[in-house]
């Protein structure tokens, strides 16, 4: 029997974490670059204990589309590019997908969000395991 196995997607992901968030205040950063991505005006923000205990980020932009809610948790999920060439005319802040799947590999995440076409909004937990 041989040494090597493949990581599982957890591991994956919460190593690819590691070089995302190296501590909290690179989820906020995140966090907030998506809210300007969205078009957000207004940005508040609210940290528990250095962002070890609480992260809230609430924006005004766009919201998340019923659909594409529980991808936006997956990594390499995005709505900002399709393919390289993209790239050139891209100028939002974030287009790698990562942030939101290596916030959620190293925490609990809730997400409340509404988009203007739909009346009621939409509540989502997510966690590893
Ligand atoms: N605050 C937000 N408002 C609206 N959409 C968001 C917000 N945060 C994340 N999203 C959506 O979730 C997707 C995944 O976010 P993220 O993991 O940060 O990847 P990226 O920003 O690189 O696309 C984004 O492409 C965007 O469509
Ligand atoms: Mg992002």
């Amino acid at each position: 029997m041989g040494n090597i196995v493949l990581l599982d997607e957890l591991t994956i992901n919460q190593i690819a974490a590691g070089e995302v968030l190296d501590r909290p205040a690179n989820a906020v950063k995140e966090l907030v670059e998506n809210s300007i991505d969205a078009g957000a005006k207004h940005i508040t923000i609210e940290i528990k204990n250095g962002g070890k205990s609480l992260i809230k980020v609430i924006d005004d932009g766009s919201g998340i589309k019923k659909d594409d809610i529980f991808i936006s948790f997956e990594r390499h999920a995005t709505s900002k590019i399709r393919r390289l060439e993209d790239l050139e005319n891209t100028y939002t802040m974030g287009f790698r997908g990562e942030a939101l799947a290596s916030i959620v590999s190293v925490s609990k995440v809730t997400m409340t969000t509404r988009t203007k076409e739909d009346e009621l909004g939409t509540i989502v937990h997510a966690e590893a395991r």
